[in-house]
């Protein structure tokens, strides 16, 4: 199952495994492209008060091998206009909390499964641009390196990815350091579906400099 995959990672996600074989399900707040046997799309919104009730139902159509949550969105802090800031930690970080809690519990009764989820290199960086993106990524990266502990000894296993700028409608900001291109995150997330690691972050080039921009920021927020 993929969780966002209408456009960007989610959707070249979507067709690398229909490619390689996969048999896959995805929800996204748009239709799909895709037309294709081993695939079937259903039409949600992450944050609809309907959607635990259609993800039960999907879960209860067979097992799940795999859960990808793509679904994400991120808008620039207007101070005068702050109406949509709940609405970013809503779809990032409660969507996800939300899907996994569907999914996963069928797959701890059958002690198999992997939860990848798709967070970002901005959880550890204080933001003024997008306080609301960054503390989504924070808490949903700080949620799956628990899940990944609780869920490791029943043999579930739960990947935070932790992406730097990735060349979709998604990548906002005027500078985009080290931006990779979709197919090279596919061939990450590929990487982590074989490996299945708790945590994996890309590209390691971009390492440092976050590090950096961290302190940075912390010095001039005075943290
Ligand atoms: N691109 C980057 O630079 C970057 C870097 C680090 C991490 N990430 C993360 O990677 C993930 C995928 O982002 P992307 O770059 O592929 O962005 P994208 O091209 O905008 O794709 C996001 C996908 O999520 C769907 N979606 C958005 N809101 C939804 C909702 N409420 N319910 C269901 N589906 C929803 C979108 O559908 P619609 O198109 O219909 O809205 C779209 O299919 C996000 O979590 C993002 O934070 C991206």
């Amino acid at each position: 199952m993929l969780v966002g995959n209408s456009d960007g990672i989610g959707l070249a996600t979507t067709k690398r495994l229909l490619a390689a074989g996969w048999d896959i399900i995805g929800v996204s707040k748009s239709e799909s492209p895709i037309a294709n046997t081993a695939y079937l799309h259903r039409v949600a919104d992450v944050s609809d008060a309907a959607y635990p009730d259609l993800m039960d139902e999907l879960v209860r159509q067979g097992p799940l091998d795999l859960c990808i949550y793509c679904a994400g969105i991120g808008e620039l802090l207007d101070p005068l206009q702050m109406g949509d800031e709940a609405r970013i930690i809503d779809v990032n970080l409660t969507g996800m909390v939300r899907t996994a809690a569907a999914v996963i519990p069928g797959m701890v009764k059958r002690g198999h499964g992997h939860f990848i989820g798709v967070s970002s290199m901005a959880d550890e960086l204080l933001s003024a641009e997008a306080p609301s993106y960054s503390a989504s990524k924070a808490g949903f990266s700080n949620y799956l390196g628990g899940l990944a502990l609780a869920l490791k000894p029943r043999g579930v296993f739960v990947t935070n990815v932790r992406f730097g700028f990735v060349d979709t409608k998604m990548a906002k900001s005027d500078a985009k350091p080290f931006m990779m291109s979709v197919e090279k995150a596919v061939d990450h997330l590929e990487s982590c579906i074989r490996t299945k690691p708790a945590c994996y972050t890309a590209p390691w080039i971009a390492i440092p400099l976050v590090k950096l921009l961290k302190l940075t920021l912390k010095l001039k927020a005075g943290a």
